[in-house]
């Protein structure tokens, strides 16, 4: 871990090499929450050395469990007690929007739980309503009170449909991991098709759960009476590649992402397709070369197959310094735009109009100071740093660091001038 340093970029720089990606933060993080379900002892192969990581470990022991990583093989195993604690703290919670996820396994494993409400980034407003109503369909009770989730299900929860108004990550998997020791059938239709979704039906299959349809928008899961703990290897971080990819195109470079899938990102290596980039599949990921100026790509957010909104930010950023003039749409989280504003101290050519912002593309950014304002944003600025004259100061760097291990580093690899400072 680097703490919480700025990053200094001199640039313009031109990335060209390969980085091996870790296993995806949101996966990971889902991961853990869920080994909450059957007691004894979980392993997690391929989980991320990131400070989200650190907190979720922090808020199992805070429940009981006893939790170990090894940073040399990345693996973390959880030994769950037979009763864990039903209430997960504020001062952990407050530091991790995943931590929403211990919900559903401590409901239906205890009959009752208490998760103060999450806080994470600050990307919008984030509610839970839909994760509250789903437990409530299968029969708890559940209301918000004093800053915290209460929900109750003194008899068990009961399989019933559910219905979201909204594909929502976060309600499809508390709603699943509520489900699989729930009594009789559950449908959620509408769900997350994400592959952190189905990354952790996988997982729940492995000890014991019975679900269908994963990756679809209709999930069936068929109660059972127990679980038992597995070992269990985290898929690779998607948005870290995408990252990766967009790092290539935008500073003319060539980066090779071992690890990198190509199915989980096919809308927006397409998108970088029509920018110019030649995109390879190689034996253990893919290939992303850029030879010219990337060419200004109009790009809407929507739920998993589409655009993910976590992407965004490298988007813009790309639009920033392409040739042409593009749109960028958020339709994810409305707080989302509010990095546009520090990247147009780099002299962007922006305009946001609601969930529009309208990008007029310049040859190169001029390097200031900046600030982080989340995960993606900060990784977003570090990169539009690369594409910038002289020194940019990313500040507030500790946020890149909840979601990227050794960025730094592995920018210094691929060539690009960056400190810690
Ligand atoms: C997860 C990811 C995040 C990613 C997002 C969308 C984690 C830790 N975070 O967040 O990186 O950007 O998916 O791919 O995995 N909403 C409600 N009520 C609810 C639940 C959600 O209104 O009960 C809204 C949210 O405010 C947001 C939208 O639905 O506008 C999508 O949220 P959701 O898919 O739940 O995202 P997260 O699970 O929070």
């Amino acid at each position: 871990m680097e703490g919480s340093k700025s990053f200094q970029i001199t640039g313009p720089a031109r990335l060209q090499g390969s980085v091996t990606l870790s296993g995806a933060k949101n996966s990971a993080l889902k991961l853990m929450a869920a080994a909450l379900l059957a007691a004894g002892k979980t392993t997690l192969q391929n989980v991320p050395a990131i400070a989200d990581v650190e907190i979720m470990a922090d808020l199992l022991r805070s429940l009981g469990c006893v939790v170990d990583y090894e940073s040399s093989s990345q693996t973390l195993t959880i030994d769950v007690p037979e009763i864990p604690g039903h209430r997960a703290e504020y001062n952990l919670v407050r530091k991790l929007r995943a931590s929403i996820n211990v919900l559903g396994p401590l409901l239906t494993r205890l009959g009752s739980a208490e998760v103060a409400l999450p806080g994470g980034d600050a990307i919008g407003s984030r509610g839970l309503d839909f994760h509250i109503k789903g437990l409530t369909d299968l029969g708890a009770e559940a209301h918000s009170e004093h800053g915290y989730v209460i929900a109750t299900a003194t008899d068990g929860l009961k399989g019933a449909p559910i219905s979201l108004s909204f594909p929502s990550v976060g309600a499809t998997e508390n709603i699943m991991t509520a489900a699989v020791l729930a009594k009789g059938v559950t449908t959620i239709d509408n769900a997350a098709r994400e592959p952190d979704v189905v990354d952790l039906g996988e997982f729940l299959i492995a000890m014991g759960a019975k679900i269908e349809g994963l990756g679809s928008s209709l999930i069936t899961i068929s109660g059972v009476s127990k679980l038992h703990p597995t070992t269990h290897a985290t898929l690779p971080d998607r948005i870290v590649a995408g990252t990766w990819a967009f790092a290539a195109a935008m500073t003319q470079g060539d980066i090779t992402i071992v690890g990198g899938r190509e199915d989980h990102l096919e809308i927006p290596l397409d998108k970088l397709v029509q920018a110019g980039a030649v995109i390879t599949t190689t034996s253990d990921g893919f290939r992303v070369k850029m030879d010219q100026r990337p060419k200004a790509i109009d790009i809407v957010t929507l739920p998993y197959p589409g655009f993910p909104t976590d992407l965004q930010p490298m988007a813009i950023c790309m639009n920033a310094i392409a040739e042409g003039h593009s749109m960028v749409t958020e339709n994810v989280f409305e707080g989302r735009f509010m990095f546009v504003n520090e990247l147009k101290r780099l002299g962007a050519n922006i305009t946001v109009d609601g969930h529009h912002a309208a990008i007029n593309g310049i040859p190169l950014l001029s390097g200031a100071p900046v600030v982080a304002t989340d995960i993606r944003a900060g990784a977003g600025l570090v990169l539009a740093g690369l594409v910038s004259e002289g020194i940019t100061i990313v500040e507030d760097g500790y946020h890149v660091d909840r979601g990227y291990t050794h960025f730094a580093e592995n920018l210094r690899a691929l060539g690009a001038q960056v400190a810690r400072i």
